[in-house]
């Protein structure tokens, strides 16, 4: 049984995973076993997932800024039984209806969604309700993104799915499973350094830099994430590399645009950069869905 992504994130590794793993560090790849894994900015987690599949993980901690992603990792990991009773109630709810009337039933889910009061603090029913409605959103909405305003809302639009599966009841189990060892917080990614020592290994996959001026979805929270943000992110790099750990870091290439544009190279000079292909799905415009380059930076080679 494989465990896959719960949900559809934007800058999922899905395509990449190939490629991370080859370079992973030699222990790793030798003993098939990860002692103390770091994941700063997990999303959708799909290169931690994949390691799950293929590899022993003994201790790890999944962090995002997003606090609504942690909560739901927290819920499958807690409430994963009830977490499936509200899904596939909602799922029923849903798929018994007109296209019509499921674009008004997503509306009102969004609605309910964006105006529940939450207590991130103390765990309660409403976290699965919460849950729940992530989820179908995640499943519902278009292209599948997570994107919010200014205001901190939820603001994707409806999704035409012919037979959307809301309540993957199989996955969100091996998830389960696979979250039994996991520490899991939400916050900045520096948040992650009192996790970190000289054993560890540490994967990061920042939101991208926009590719041009009309990339529109990169807004995972509404604080967003500049060119500031990268440079911080940058001194974190050296700071772990210092003290011991190894760190791998994804990004997509600025060069795919702009040939000159040297940021990361000069961001990361002295580590290795390496320029790998990927597919890239989502984009508004379909015709500009395909490959294009990627950036992995690592401190070992
Ligand atoms: C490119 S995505 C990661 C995708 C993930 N690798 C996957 O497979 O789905 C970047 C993630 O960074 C999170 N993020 C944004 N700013 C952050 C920050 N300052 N600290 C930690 N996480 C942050 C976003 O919420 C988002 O989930």
């Amino acid at each position: 049984m494989t465990v896959k992504p719960f949900v559809k994130w934007a800058g999922g590794k899905g395509q990449l995973l190939g490629e991370l793993e080859k370079r992973l560090p030699s222990e790793i790849l030798q003993e098939k076993t990860v002692r103390r894994y770091v994941e700063p900015f997990v999303g959708g987690g799909a290169f931690f997932f994949y390691l799950k599949n293929n590899y022993s993980i003994q201790e790890s901690y999944l962090s995002d800024i997003n606090k609504d992603l942690i909560l739901i990792y927290k819920v499958i990991k807690k409430n994963c039984n009830e977490l499936v009773a509200e899904l596939s109630e909602i799922e029923s709810f849903h798929l018994k209806k007109s296209e019509e009337k499921r674009k008004e039933n997503f509306y009102k889910i969004r609605d309910r969604y964006n105006s529940q009061d939450i207590n991130y603090q103390q765990p309660s029913s409403e976290w699965i309700k919460r849950t729940g409605y992530f989820i179908f959103l995640n499943k519902t909405c278009f292209n599948g993104l997570y994107r919010l305003n200014s205001k901190g809302e939820f603001n994707v639009p409806f999704g035409r799915y012919k037979n959307p599966r809301i309540c993957d009841e199989q996955n969100l189990k091996q998830v389960q499973f696979s979250l039994k060892s996991t520490n899991l917080f939400h916050g900045d990614f520096t948040k992650s350094s009192k996790y970190i020592l000289d054993n560890t290994f540490i994967y990061l996959d920042p939101p991208y830099r926009p590719l041009n001026n009309t990339s529109y979805f990169t807004n995972y929270s509404k604080n967003g994430f500049n060119d500031d943000s990268q440079k911080k992110l940058a001194d974190f790099f050296k700071l772990m590399d210092k003290r011991g750990a190894k760190l791998m870091l994804s990004n997509s290439d600025p060069q795919n645009h702009n040939e000159q544009d040297r940021f990361f190279d000069e961001l990361y000079e002295g580590f290795t950069v390496e320029r790998v292909t990927a597919k890239r799905n989502i984009n508004r415009d379909p015709s500009k869905r395909g490959f294009i380059k990627e950036l992995i930076v690592r401190n070992y080679s």
